[in-house]
C-alpha cells in the first residue's frame, strides 16, 4: 500500500525525535514540515526530503498531506488540531489533548463531526515493560489492583524559568503537560472510573509550581497516588511505579522503564501461566510462617525481575507503534486503536481535575454533577 503523506507541525526537541522514528516507517512518508522557527523547518525539510512551509495553513493545503503530527507546545494543540480536522486531515497529537476542559470537549466533538481519526501519543501504552504490566494486571493472577503509587522526580535543568512548561496558561501545569501519561496508564490498569480527585502542590518563591501530587479513588475501590517533581539535577532523575495487587506487587523503574520486579503468591498450578506471561522463569522461595502473628501461615513467594537493554530504542518503537495504530485506524475505520480518543479524554480530564483541585483547594468529583 502507498505510504500516507505525513505533515509535521512543530519540529522542536520532541518533534525531531519523533520525525526520526517516523522516517523509518513504511506506512508513512514525511511530506511536509512547518515550524515558526525558519532554520528548524528548513533543516528538517532538507533532512527528510520534504516541503518546508512557513505556516500551518500552507501545510494543510498540501494535497500530499494525509495526516499530521502536532508537536507544538500544549496551548497550540487544540487550535491547530481543529484546523487540521477542518482540512480533512487525520491527527497524531502530542499530549496533552488540550489545556482546558472546554477545549478538550470542542476537539472531541469536532473529530466526531468531521469523521477524522485523532490519536494522542501516549507512548507508555506501547512500552514493553508496561505492556507486560498491563497483561499481568488484567490476567488477575495476583488479584485485583488495590493501590498504585507513582513517584516521578525529574530534572529542571533544561527548563529555564521562562520556558513555556512553567506557564500554566500555556502548558496547563505539570499534571496536564506531563502527568497525563501516568493518569492514562493507571486508568488502563485499574479499568474503572475515577471517583474523587484531590491535589496538592508546592510553589517556589519565583512562582514556579514545581511539585504536584494527586490522590485518586476509583470506582473499583483502588486508590492511587501520583507525585511529580521537576526540581532536581538530571543525574538524580527517578521514576518508580508501584502497582499493589491483592496477592502481589509489581514495581517498574524508569520513565520508560528498563526494569520491573514482580513478587507475589499464587497457586502453584498458576506458575506456568505467570511464567508464560512474564516470559521468564520464576524464583520460588518457601517462607516460614512469621513468628508471633497468630494465624499467619507459611507460603511460597514467587519473584521475577524483567529488564530491557535499550530504553531509547523502546521509546522510539513505542512512538512508531502509536503511529502505526493511527494508520491502521485510517485504513480500517472499524479498527480500535490501543489509545482511543475517549481514553485520551478521560486521562486529560483526570489531569485537569487534579490541577483544578490544587487551584480550588478542595477535592473534585470526577463525574459532572
Ligand atoms: N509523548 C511524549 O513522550 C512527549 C515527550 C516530550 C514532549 N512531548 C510533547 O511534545 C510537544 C512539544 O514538546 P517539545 O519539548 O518538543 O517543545 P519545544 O518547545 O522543544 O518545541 C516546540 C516547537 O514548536 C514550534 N512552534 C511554536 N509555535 C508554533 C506554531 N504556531 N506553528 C508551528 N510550530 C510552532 C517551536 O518553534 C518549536 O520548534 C509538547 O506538547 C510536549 O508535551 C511529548
Amino acid at each position: 500500500m502507498k505510504p500516507l503523506g505525513l505533515g509535521i507541525i512543530g519540529y522542536g526537541g520532541f518533534g525531531e525525535f519523533t520525525a526520526q522514528a517516523y522516517a523509518t516507517m513504511p506506512q508513512v512518508r514525511i511530506a511536509a514540515i512547518t515550524d515558526v522557527a525558519a532554520a528548524r523547518r528548513e533543516e528538517a525539510a532538507a533532512r527528510f526530503d520534504a516541503t518546508s512551509y512557513a505556516d500551518i495553513d500552507q501545510l494543510l493545503a498540501d494535497l500530499e498531506v494525509d495526516l499530521v503530527t502536532i508537536a507544538t507546545p500544549p496551548w497550540l494543540h487544540v487550535p491547530q488540531a481543529l484546523k487540521a480536522i477542518q482540512a480533512g486531515k487525520h491527527v497524531f497529537l502530542e499530549k496533552p489533548l488540550a489545556t482546558t476542559l472546554t477545549d478538550a470537549d470542542t476537539l472531541v466533538a469536532a473529530a466526531r463531526e468531521h469523521g477524522v481519526q485523532i490519536q494522542v501519543d501516549y507512548v507508555l501504552r506501547y512500552v514493553p515493560l508496561y505492556v507486560t504490566l498491563q497483561k499481568l494486571v488484567h490476567s488477575k493472577l495476583l488479584g485485583e489492583v488495590t493501590y498504585i503509587r507513582l513517584e516521578n522526580t525529574a530534572s529542571n535543568e533544561a527548563l529555564h524559568p521562562q520556558h513555556w512548561f512553567w506557564d500554566r496558561s500555556r502548558s496547563g501545569g505539570i499534571f496536564i503537560e506531563h502527568g497525563v501519561h501516568f493518569f492514562d496508564l493507571c486508568n488502563q490498569l485499574v479499568a474503572s472510573k475515577p471517583v474523587l480527585v484531590s491535589g496538592n502542590a508546592h510553589t517556589g518563591s519565583d512562582g514556579r509550581q514545581d511539585r504536584v501530587m494527586s490522590s485518586v479513588s476509583y470506582s473499583s475501590g483502588a486508590l492511587a497516588h501520583f507525585y511529580h517533581a521537576f526540581d532536581r539535577l538530571a543525574i538524580l532523575e527517578k521514576t518508580v511505579l508501584r502497582v499493589v495487587m491483592e496477592r502481589g506487587t509489581a514495581t517498574a523503574y524508569g520513565w520508560i522503564p528498563d526494569r520491573m520486579e514482580i513478587e507475589g503468591t499464587l497457586a502453584s498450578s498458576d506458575y506456568p501461566a505467570l511464567e508464560k506471561l512474564l516470559q521468564t522463569k520464576l524464583t520460588i522461595q518457601t517462607i516460614p510462617a512469621p513468628e508471633g502473628i497468630t494465624g499467619a501461615t507459611a507460603g511460597q513467594l514467587v519473584q521475577a525481575t524483567l529488564t530491557r537493554p535499550d530504553r531509547t530504542g523502546d521509546y522510539a518503537n513505542a512512538i512508531r507503534a502509536g503511529m502505526s495504530d493511527l494508520v491502521h485506524s485510517i485504513q480500517e475505520p472499524d479498527y480500535t486503536p490501543g489509545v482511543t480518543l475517549q481514553d485520551a479524554y478521560e486521562s486529560f480530564r483526570l489531569a485537569f481535575l487534579s490541577q483544578q483541585s490544587i487551584e480550588q483547594g478542595r477535592s473534585q468529583s470526577y463525574e459532572q454533577p
